[in-house]
Formats: structure tokens, C-alpha cells, sequence
């Protein structure tokens, strides 16, 4: 069938242009887009920092209504609302014990364009388009495997499109906390950066009971937004020494910290605020950025944890039907985030994100 996309045909740029879709083969669901978020890992693929095979189509955090379904798919039938998330093979050992964020065919499945057999779904003048994250969601349809469908339980079309996110940014900040760090009532929790992923964790602290939700980041609109969406108190880490500030803020230093600023030298920041026995999670992408730990005073001598986690250590098949939950009993404000855009304004869409006018822009179809 003839789809409309927004194709990558040179690093930097996208048009949006005519495209051919394959019907499903097996495992696999036929997917009328909705909405679609607009993530930094798309603009990375885009200017190829990430090199995706071009043509390209990319978005990863689509949502829609199944049109089709292949042979052998169990759970999802025409009609069915979904949330798509990001690819995983199934078979290695990793997804086999319900892990798929940690799959070791992941960065094939995200970055390399073609489903796992290695062939590609979507093509122009007969010669193959990529889709990222197995999903290309910058598409009016698009072909996924049913692993990375998951139907949700939504009251309207305008309800999903604003859950676009819960795909991969909200699903990372919120599952590093809910999943990762699994924080105690009344414990403390501090976010380094407070944009789409950070905001997740926060409401997510906020979910688990932390009494002390502390936002750090350099934009005063973000640290308001912030304490809308949950944060207990705030931080502008340039105007005040962050560090002091939370240890303050907690009485000596915080049980948990987010690493989710993209910039990695925050990760010493992170480990410092925190009191003994305390834990960091790095969610950031930073390509292979270095960060010098001093061991003994930094790790061994507090005894803090350091751990880093993809898409918030979830299984979006379980995960994500929770976060609906949260969204409709009002606990996981994520409409706050957002700002919808026409797929047409794609261009617009992204340099609003660049420049951190909108939190999570949202393509509607
Ligand atoms: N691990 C995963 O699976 C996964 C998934 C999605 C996104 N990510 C990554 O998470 C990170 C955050 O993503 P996002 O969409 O929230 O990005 P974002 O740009 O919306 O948020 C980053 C925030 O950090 C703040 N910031 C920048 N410099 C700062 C500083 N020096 N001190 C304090 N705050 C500062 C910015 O003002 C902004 O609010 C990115 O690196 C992204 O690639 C990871
Ligand atoms: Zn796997
Ligand atoms: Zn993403």
C-alpha cells in the first residue's frame, strides 16, 4: 500500500513523500498511526550521530489503531488500540527471562533499519526504506512486530495521542525509578535534568511515596514545570552548587539520583549528592562519552551504587499497560508535557524540542 512519511534520504534532512508499506508477514501488525512523539534519539539518527542506513524513516514513539495482523498473532486484532515501544528478538536469554530492555540484538533492532530476518518493510521506486526501532513511526502506517504493540485500554484517539511517550521516554524515566531503583516510602530522590525523561521519573517518585522529589536544571520554565508534575523542591544548577544544595535539601545526601541531562560530566553530581548505601541510575544517551570516577571516594568509601539502564529496565508488554493505569487515574500527568503539532509541521516540531520551547512534541496524523 502507498503510505505518506517523512523520509531521510541525506544526513540532516526529511520530506515528507509517497512510500510503499509491505503487507504484515507472521508476528507482525499493520498500524494506523494516530500521533507520533518526537524523541532526541530520532534528530541523532537523523544527522546520522546514530548511522542509520539511509533512506530512512524514523519515530519511535508512535501510537494507533491495528488495521491488519499476520499470521500467528496472538492478543491483537483489527480495531485494537496500541502504544508502540521499542524492538526486542524474543529468543535470546535475555527476553526469554522477560527482559527484553537488556536483549542482545537490541542496537541491531534499533539502529540498523531492517526487521529481525534483516529485510525492511517500507521501500521507494523498489529499493528498501529503513524503519527505526523496527517501527518508523514518522509514517501514517507502519509495519511492527507484535512484540512492540501493546494494546492499552484508552477512552479516545485524543487520549492516546497523548501518550505517545509512554513508547520510550516516559517508559525510560518512570522505569528507572519504578522498575530500577524501586525507591522505599519517604526516601529521597534527586533528577538531573528535567525534560521529557526526567519529568517521567519525578511523577513516578511521586508514585512511589518519596517524600523528597528534588529537580535539577538550568532552565527556571523546566524547574516549574517540574514541581507542577511532582517535584518536592528544586534546583537551578546555575545559579547554586547542586551538590550542597541537595545534600542540605536531605540531611547529608539523597538515597537515589537520575542521571537524565545528557551531559555526562553530571554523573559525578549524581554519585556525590548521595548517602551512603545510596544508588544512581544513568539513563542519558551520550554516545561513548567519557567520565573520570575517582573510585575510593566516590564508590568504594560512601558505598554507593552505579548502574545504567535502557528504556527503564521495562517489558513495554506489562510496563506500559501500568502507566495507562497511572495516566487515567490522573498520577501520571504527561499531558503536561506535551504540544501537538500537524505531521506536516515535523520541521517545526523539532527545532521547538532543540531549542526546549516544548518538552515532548506530539505529531498528529
Ligand atoms: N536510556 C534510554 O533508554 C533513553 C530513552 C530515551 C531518552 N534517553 C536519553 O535521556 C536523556 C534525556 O532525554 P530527554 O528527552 O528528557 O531530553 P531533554 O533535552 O528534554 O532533557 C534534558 C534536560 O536536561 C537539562 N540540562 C541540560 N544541561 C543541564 C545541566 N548542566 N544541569 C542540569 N540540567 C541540565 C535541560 O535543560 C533539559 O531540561 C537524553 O540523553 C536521551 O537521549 C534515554
Ligand atoms: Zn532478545
Ligand atoms: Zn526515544
Amino acid at each position: 500500500m502507498q503510505v505518506k512519511a517523512a523520509v531521510t534520504h541525506e544526513k540532516g534532512k526529511i520530506s515528507i513523500e509517497t512510500v510503499e508499506l509491505d503487507a504484515p508477514l507472521a508476528s507482525e501488525v499493520l498500524v494506523r498511526l494516530i500521533a507520533s512523539g518526537v524523541c532526541h534519539t530520532d534528530s541523532a539518527g537523523i544527522n546520522q550521530l546514530i548511522p542509520v542506513t539511509l533512506p530512512a524513516i524514523f519515530g519511535h514513539e508512535g501510537v494507533g489503531v491495528v488495521e491488519q495482523v499476520g499470521v500467528g498473532v496472538e492478543g491483537l486484532k483489527p480495531g485494537d488500540r496500541v502504544i508502540m515501544s521499542f524492538p526486542s528478538c524474543g529468543t535470546c536469554s535475555h527476553c526469554v527471562e522477560g527482559h527484553p530492555w537488556a536483549c542482545d540484538n537490541l542496537n541491531r533492532l534499533f539502529f540498523d533499519g531492517s526487521f529481525k530476518d534483516g529485510s525492511k518493510r517500507f521501500s521507494q521506486n523498489g529499493n528498501p526504506v529503513s524503519s527505526f526501532f523496527g517501527q518508523g513511526s514518522f509514517s501514517s502506517y507502519v509495519v511492527v512486530d507484535a512484540r512492540n504493540a501493546v494494546k492499552v485500554d484508552v477512552r479516545s484517539d485524543e487520549d492516546l495521542a497523548k501518550l505517545c511517550s509512554l513508547g520510550c521516554g516516559v517508559q525510560t524515566g518512570a522505569g528507572a525509578v519504578l522498575n530500577s531503583l524501586q525507591p522505599e516510602p519517604y526516601s529521597s530522590l534527586v533528577v538531573f535534568g528535567a525534560g521529557g525523561v526526567g519529568m517521567a521519573a519525578i511523577m513516578a517518585a511521586k508514585i512511589a511515596g518519596c517524600s523528597k522529589i528534588i529537580a535539577v536544571d538550568v532552565v527556571p520554565s523546566r524547574l516549574q514545570m517540574a514541581l507542577d508534575v511532582g517535584a518536592t523542591h528544586t534546583v537551578n544548577g546555575k545559579e547554586s552548587d547542586a551538590v550542597e544544595e541537595i545534600k542540605k535539601i536531605t540531611d547529608g545526601g539523597a538515597h537515589y539520583s537520575v542521571e537524565s541531562s545528557g551531559v555526562p560530566a553530571l554523573t559525578l553530581q549524581a554519585l556525590r549528592c548521595l548517602r551512603r548505601e545510596g544508588t544512581c541510575v544513568l539513563v542519558s544517551v551520550t554516545g561513548d562519552a567519557e567520565v573520570a570516577i575517582p573510585l575510593e571516594p566516590l564508590l568504594m568509601n560512601p558505598s554507593v551504587t552505579l548502574m545504567g539502564v535502557t528504556e527503564g529496565g521495562a517489558n513495554p508488554q506489562t510496563f506500559i499497560p501500568k502507566l495507562v493505569q497511572y495516566f487515567n487515574e490522573g498520577r501520571l500527568p504527561v499531558d503536561k508535557l506535551i504540544k501537538l503539532y500537524p505531521f506536516e509541521e515535523i520541521e517545526q516540531a523539532f527545532e521547538d524540542s532543540h531549542s526546549g520551547k516544548t518538552v515532548k512534541p506530539i505529531l498528529v496524523f
